[in-house]
């Protein structure tokens, strides 16, 4: 069934709208508190050398709400790789609006995606993996060095339960490959959890998600998945699922997770 052909109004995926039971109402409630008082310590431990890499996904805009709500002035950006869906930029201009803010946007560089687009073709991502990571380079890879440079700490809305790829992700770990430390506050949250918090607080979101797009990236490596398959099978589907990443957390990058106090664990 392709669910791209049905409009959104007759379908309403049940996965972004969970029961707000009191048990579950609770259980999100102290996870809150707890992001909340993790991202403080953040913010006062790191203050202007901590950016939040934001893609607008479910996590991105509960932090985004936690952060506004707590005002907190950390810095949020965003990776344009310009192939991003139009309901990702409605959302990015609805964000602004709601929290009166403006996001950091990286270009990937002009000259990089004018020579690779030349060599290989505008759509050249389908046809290797070797051409995809290489795209993913130009267009993501390349603008994330920039958005780290200078900074000690990075924000990202990972979660173990995203992906195998994600398995055993820690609150906080060292991010070896860009030398700075990497938090992760909503790593041991639920996906019903995530769409709890949206519904509470009334965060807006993407409107993909309705149609049954878990995961958002570029338009064209990203599609609908069907209920019960797992949340990223519609990102790079042509793909096999543990090269699922497009280098931006590449688990071989993923080091060692420190502990609160800055110790290693083994
Ligand atoms: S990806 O590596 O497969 O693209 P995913 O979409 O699951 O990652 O997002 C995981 C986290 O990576 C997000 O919560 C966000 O912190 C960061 N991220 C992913 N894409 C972007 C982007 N375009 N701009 C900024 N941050 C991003
Ligand atoms: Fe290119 Fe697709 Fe990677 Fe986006 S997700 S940078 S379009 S290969």
């Amino acid at each position: 069934m392709n669910l791209d052909t049905i409009p959104s109004s007759t379908v309403r995926n049940p996965a972004i709208h969970p029961a707000l039971t009191d048990a579950l109402r609770a259980a999100v409630a102290a996870k809150t508190a707890a992001a909340q008082d993790f991202l403080a310590g953040a913010a006062a431990e790191f203050g202007e050398a901590l950016t939040f890499a934001n893609s607008l996904g479910a996590e991105d805009v509960v932090l985004t709400d936690m952060l506004s709500s707590a005002r907190l002035p950390v810095e949020i950006f965003l990776l344009d790789t310009g192939r991003l869906p139009a309901e990702t930029y409605a959302l990015l201009a609805e964000l602004e609006t709601r929290y009166h803010t403006r996001f950091k946007l990286l270009f990937p560089e002009a000259a990089a995606v004018e020579a690779y687009v030349r060599a290989h073709g505008i759509n050249a991502f389908y046809e290797s993996a070797a051409l995809r990571r290489a795209c993913c380079r130009v267009r993501k890879l390349e603008p994330l060095q920039r958005a780290l440079a200078g900074k000690k700490a990075w924000i990202t809305g990972l979660r173990a339960a995203q992906s195998p790829t994600r398995d055993g992700l820690a609150q906080r770990e060292t991010d070896t490959a860009h030398g700075l430390v990497k938090l992760n506050p909503l790593a041991d949250w639920s996906e019903t959890e995530v769409w709890t918090y949206i519904r509470l607080h009334d965060v807006p979101c993407n409107a993909l998600h309705e149609r049954f797009y878990p995961s958002i990236g570029c338009a064209p490596c990203t599609r609908a998945i069907s209920l019960g398959e797992d949340l990223r099978a519609g990102r790079w589907w042509w793909e096999a699922p543990e090269s699922k990443e497009c280098g931006l957390h590449d688990k071989n990058l993923r080091n060692k997770a420190v502990a609160d106090d800055g110790s290693h664990e083994t």
